[in-house]
């Protein structure tokens, strides 16, 4: 997929939080943004789902301008598959449930229907023992991959990931990475937001360095990561790899 971010700013009160971002993102599959807490990264992402608007600029995926009224807002979020830091999953379902509800109630499939597309995707991502579970029965990792399943339940032109693992210990983090690997081996296209490094610069094709409401640097990752050369991308990484 392609982006493109035209004059793209965001204000929350006096709080600049994005200043007029002009970018083109060429062709990627993998895109990773990272950057400094309180940069921007949320933000741009709740933009690109179209959950913000931007009080002034646009942005275009494929080529596509995102338009800011309402109902195309809405058409558009339901195209979109996303994931956030907590898992969001409703306490009160069971884990089939979770997926099953929106299938039904927003995009509109039967119960047989959603219950079929349901069952084969936790079958084939072994959460089929895990179906009647609740969250609060389950692992982090295994809610978080529940809230995977159902960003992928609705067939979304492509995923958002807003730091997926970071509420999850490093080997439910692993796993939940690995499902992304997985996800984006089946040639899925994907935006996320991570403080994993390492993740970052192994899954993503493309790389956008956001601080202070600015994309800073951008770039391959391969070569973003081997040679930084924007002094606050360097500064940064060599903050987050120390430990
Ligand atoms: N709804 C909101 N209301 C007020 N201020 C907000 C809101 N959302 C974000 N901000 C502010 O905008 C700035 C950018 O926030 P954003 O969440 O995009 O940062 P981030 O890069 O995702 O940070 P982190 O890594 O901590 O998640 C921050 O200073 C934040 O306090
Ligand atoms: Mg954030």
């Amino acid at each position: 997929m392609q982006l493109e971010f035209c004059g793209l700013s965001k204000q929350f009160g006096v709080h600049q939080a994005l200043r007029d971002v002009t970018l083109t993102v060429p062709e990627f599959q993998a895109l990773a943004i990272i950057g400094p807490s309180g940069g921007g990264k949320t933000t741009l992402l709740r933009l690109i789902a179209g959950l913000e608007i931007p009080e002034k600029g646009h942005l275009c995926i494929n080529s596509q301008r995102l338009e800011s009224d309402e109902e195309a807002l809405l058409a558009h979020r339901r195209t979109i598959g996303t994931v956030f830091q907590a898992y969001n999953l409703f306490p009160h379902l069971t884990a089939l449930e979770n997926v099953v509800l929106p299938l039904v109630k927003v995009h509109g499939l039967s119960e047989r229907e959603a219950l079929d597309t349901a069952g084969a995707l936790f079958e084939r991502f072994q959460l089929g023992g895990h179906a009647q579970r609740r969250p609060a029965e389950l692992s982090g990792g295994q809610q978080q991959r529940v809230a995977i399943v159902r960003a992928i339940a609705i067939k979304p032109r492509f995923l958002l990931f807003d730091e997926p693992t970071s509420a999850l210990d490093p080997e439910m983090t692993a796993e939940v990475l690995d499902f992304i690997v997985e996800l984006r081996g089946e040639g899925r296209d994907l935006i996320i937001v991570t403080h994993n490094m390492g993740f970052a610069r192994e899954v993503s094709d493309y790389c956008l360095f956001v601080a202070d409401g600015e994309v800073q640097d951008s770039g391959h990752s391969s070569e973003l990561f081997r040679n930084p050369r924007n002094p606050l991308l360097v500064n940064f990484l060599a903050k987050v790899l120390r430990y």
